[in-house]
């Protein structure tokens, strides 16, 4: 990129920066910055300059004017400006303003490279080496952060130091990587890596390289407008491969590596809890009766935040399950450690290898439906339901009274992929109605049974993708206040399929039409006499009743995706 003073080398580091710096870019940050060494000699310390070049707006703007051969790195020498920073009313901060230190930023970030300064002018700091000096800072940090710190009294040095964050913006470049945990401390000098444990004494200084499983095509958009619709595209695929070598579908058997020492503890266990936020929640919601039903255990299904808010009493013969996309969501997290310390056996389901959840679960379900770029989370959530749905065939492989309905599912699996994509198909249909929603203030989903948890999912996609309200709304409950909402123009989508609670469902049908509402419908194909009383019907394939939600959960993902670009 830069053509003027910088080495080819460094060139050459620019590059790989600002591509890291575009594959994170979809997480929404709105600049960009990166350091490297600068051509000149530092005015303190012993190093080069460490040039800070950082720009608003999108990372290309960053790359354009880097490429400009009218700047020079130098004209971006590092100053306590370009550090972004703190709260003011941090503690640490404070005590370091006692210390005459400046505070020129609002972000807690500014704390950390003012403390590593007061450290190394501590006068036992001479002759420190950069990675004990980090660490030294790391021990009075509180909270999640990942850090990379250069210095010019350390040339040549780079420090990284995390604690619950993982960067994924190296995968063009190689994939085999080393797991940084939380509070080691990564250095690298003159091209060599050593790791350090900070808080947790000598041992375990060691950690194998692995492999990362995953291609480049994986996580570039390709031809769709975005990450959420190539992901809500890929669900055929995703779920296919959740199933994928473990799914006997000949023999209807399943066969879960990640559990399969465990099923004697859970079959003999107080309670399963699954525990996850969000889409995930939503996933422990959908899958909660089929467990029930085939493993014949109580079941919990708990928000994480809510969960440790209560301290719920947990046991050691309780299973808990720590359901979560990324591996890494905090509340999830640190629910997990409560549950640990609880000493309950725990097991995660994620989309995540190497993340914390995998790491600090005794075992699991990797969900392999493929990295999940896209902010709202769509193709992870059906992969979720099937994974859970997985296990409780997997724990009921004995039950010959349940056998004719284990075959009922393993059809439905097997059939599944095919009919996500004959759902994927009704797109116009689903524009359409976007197209009539738009403007609305808001917009309420119905329904019961399993699809109690697509009316959930679905309202919190319409919420987050298009800003809109929606609620999700337990039929069953209308009665009890949220019928007053409903007139002829309150949106309402209501589902209703073929299930156990397909007449109670007709009965909030006619509660709505009553009182002049005007439904659409998501309902099974050939259903005449639900369609009889919609304003609008869009169809589904019909499969066995615990699976029917991930189909019906496709045209609501449609549905804000559509929404949101009418709304662009
Ligand atoms: C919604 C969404 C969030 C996540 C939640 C949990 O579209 O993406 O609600 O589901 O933040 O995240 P994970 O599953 O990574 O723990």
């Amino acid at each position: 990129y830069l053509n003027y003073r910088v080495p080819k080398t460094q060139r050459h580091v620019l590059e790989t920066l600002i591509k890291g710096l575009q594959r994170l870019e979809y997480r929404g940050y709105d600049s960009a910055g990166v350091a490297v060494d600068g051509p000149n000699k530092a005015a303190h310390g012993n190093g080069k300059q460490i040039c800070v070049i950082k720009q608003q707006g999108k990372v290309e703007v960053l790359a354009e004017k880097l490429r400009s051969k009218s700047q020079q790195l130098h004209d971006y020498l590092i100053s306590n400006k370009v550090c972004p920073a703190p709260l003011t009313t941090n503690a640490l901060s404070l005590v370091l303003e006692g210390k005459g230190f400046k505070f020129e930023s609002e972000t807690d970030t500014e704390v950390i490279p003012k403390m590593l300064k007061y450290l190394h002018q501590q006068p036992d700091a001479k002759g420190i080496s950069f990675s004990s000096l980090v660490e030294n800072a790391v021990k009075e940090l509180e909270g999640a952060f990942a850090i990379v710190v250069k210095s010019v009294h350390y040339p040549g040095e780079v420090v990284y130091t995390i604690r619950t964050f993982i960067c994924s913006a190296i995968v063009e470049h190689t994939r085999r990587v080393i797991f940084v945990e939380d509070d080691d401390v990564a250095a690298v000098t003159g091209g060599n890596l050593s790791l350090h444990r900070v808080c947790r004494g000598p041992g375990q200084d060691c950690r194998a390289i692995q492999t990362l499983e995953m291609e480049l095509e994986q996580i570039v958009k390709g031809s769709y407008s975005s990450y959420m619709q190539k992901e809500i595209f890929e669900q055929p695929e995703s779920v296919m491969n959740t199933m994928r070598g473990r799914m006997k579908f000949e023999s209807n058997m399943v066969m879960l590596g990640g559990l399969k020492d465990h099923v004697k503890v859970i079959k003999r266990c107080r309670r399963l809890i699954l525990i996850g936020c969000g889409t995930s929640y939503h996933a422990a919601i959908a899958t909660r009766q089929v467990l029930e039903e085939l493993t014949e255990l109580p079941v919990m299904v708990e928000l994480a935040s809510d969960f440790l808010d209560r301290h719920t009493p947990v046991f050691r013969d309780d299973v808990c399950f720590f359901i979560s996309q990324s591996g890494e969501t905090a509340d999830t997290l640190m629910a997990l450690h409560f549950c640990k310390e609880n000493g309950a056996l725990t097991a995660g389901i994620t989309n995540t290898v190497g993340s914390s959840i995998s790491r600090d679960t005794d075992c699991g379900i990797h969900i392999n439906a493929g990295p999940e770029i896209g902010v709202a989370s769509t193709k992870a959530y059906t992969s979720q339901v099937v994974a859970l749905v997985m296990f409780a065939l997997f724990m009921s492989e004995d039950r010959i009274s349940m056998k004719q309905r284990r075959q009922a599912i393993f059809k439905g699996l097997q059939e599944l992929p095919d009919q996500i994509r004959e759902v994927l198909q009704i797109d116009d249909d689903v524009k359409e109605l976007a197209a009539n929603l738009y403007k609305q203030l808001s917009l309420l989903i119905m329904g019961r049974g399993y699809n109690y948890a697509t009316c959930l999912e679905g309202a919190l996609k319409i919420k987050e993708i298009t800003y809109m309200h929606s609620e999700g709304i337990l039929s069953g409950e209308l009665k009890h206040g949220p019928l007053a909402l409903v007139d002829n123009k309150m949106p309402v989508i209501m589902i209703i399929t073929r299930d156990g609670t397909y007449t109670k469902c007709h009965n909030a049908l006619k509660q709505v039409t009553a009182r002049q509402g005007l439904p659409v419908v998501l309902c099974e194909k050939g259903d005449k006499e639900t369609m009889s009383l919609a304003s609008k019907a869009l169809l589904l394939p019909s499969t066995v009743d615990c699976l029917q939600g991930i189909l019906a959960v496709i045209p609501l993902q449609l549905l804000n995706l559509a929404k949101s670009v009418t709304v662009e």
